[in-house]
Order: C-alpha cells, then structure tokens, then sequence
C-alpha cells in the first residue's frame, strides 16, 4: 500500500481531522510540541514493551510490537537530536488526557483487554500520523522533512494494531472498533486546557 492510500485511509478511520486552532496554538508552542513529542514516542515504545512481556505466546504480536518498540526508540533519538540542534533543553511536562482518555475504555482482563490496548494502539498511530501531516505544510525544511519522514512508519503501526487486533479477537470487532473512535474524536473535538500532541481543542487562556 503506498503513502497516499495509507493516508487516505487514516483519514477514513479518523471521525474529525485536526481542528485549525490546534494546529495554530502547535506552530506558536513549537518546543513544547517536540518535548511532548518526544513523550509519545518514549511512550510509544513503552506501550509495546509492555505487550511483548505480557503476551508472549503470541508468536505475530511478538515480532511486530518487537519491530514497532526498536522504530518509536529511532523516532524518540531523532526528536531529542532536533532539540538539541534547536537548544530546546528536554524538561518533564504532564501528559495529555488523550491516551488515559482512550484507555479508561480498555475492558479489564482476558481477550477483551489485548483487543481494546491493540485498538487504542491504531487510534493513537492514526491520530499521529495525520496530526504530522497536517503541520508538514507549516513547518520550517527541516521539521517539514522529519515529519514527513515518519508517516511511513507511523502508517503501518497503524495497519499493525488493527490488524493485530482483528486477528486476536477472531470475530467482527467494527463496533468496538467504533465506539473508540467516537471517543477519541470527543478527546479532539472538546475544549482542552493544557496543549500537547495529542490535545483537544484549545480552550482559551
Ligand atoms: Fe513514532
Ligand atoms: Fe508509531
């Protein structure tokens, strides 16, 4: 599947494209949306750590999040490295209500509960990969260049989640699918206090 059928279809599975006023408030806190960039991938990584030691008799789950983990720790280098060049000094900032948002949904136990994080793991993958390419076109060369640079894999931990989540649960799962992502457009959609990443719409000061 190329970029642009990739692209197309994570804007399908979005409900909501990023709200303009985000993207406004992004390119006027632009060290803050590296630091808490730099967050989501760490976190990123994390997440699939967590799923290779929980699960590991799943022999597809195992290679992929094993893949996807290495990826994010190559994304979070490259981001640290943009800071650097850019004397951006790395400090600890909260993180967005977003992925806790999407997770209080995550049912607790069993099949149930790998189906939902898997879930939730596509949601969080579109969501960012649409969010890069929709600041691309407002960004310096440089920023522009990685940000590009990370639809590709930001795509495919996309197509990964689902698919791995399709496969695990092993019946139709498009309504739990859907209930997800009318979450997660309420999470982008509804007034948020605090900018990062994955915020909502930015409530006035
Ligand atoms: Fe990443
Ligand atoms: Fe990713």
């Amino acid at each position: 599947m190329n970029l642009d059928d990739v692209m197309a279809e994570i804007n399908q599975f979005l409900l909501c494209p990023t709200p303009g006023a985000w993207i406004d408030v992004a390119l006027e806190n632009q060290e803050l949306l590296l630091i808490d960039h730099a967050n989501c991938e760490k976190k990123a990584a994390s997440t699939a750590m967590n799923l290779l030691y929980r699960y590991i008799d799943r022999d597809d789950l195992l290679k992929k999040m094993s893949q996807l983990a290495r990826e994010e720790l190559l994304h979070f280098e490259q981001v640290v490295g943009i800071m650097k060049d850019r004397g951006v000094s790395y400090r600890h900032v909260s993180s967005s209500r977003y992925a806790s948002g999407l997770r209080e949904l995550v049912r607790k136990g069993g099949e149930d509960e790998l189906v939902d994080v898997l879930i939730c793991g596509a949601l969080i993958e579109a969501r960012s990969c649409e969010r890069f390419a929709a600041l691309v076109p407002h960004l310096d060369d440089t920023l522009a260049k990685f940000y590009r640079s990370l639809l590709r894999s930001e795509g495919r931990h996309y197509q990964d989640y689902l698919e791995l989540a399709r496969q695990y649960a092993g019946t139709d799962i498009q309504w739990r699918i859907d209930e997800f992502r009318e979450i997660e457009r309420e999470l982008i959609l509804s007034p948020d206090p605090e900018f990062r990443f994955h915020s909502g719409v930015p409530a006035a000061a």
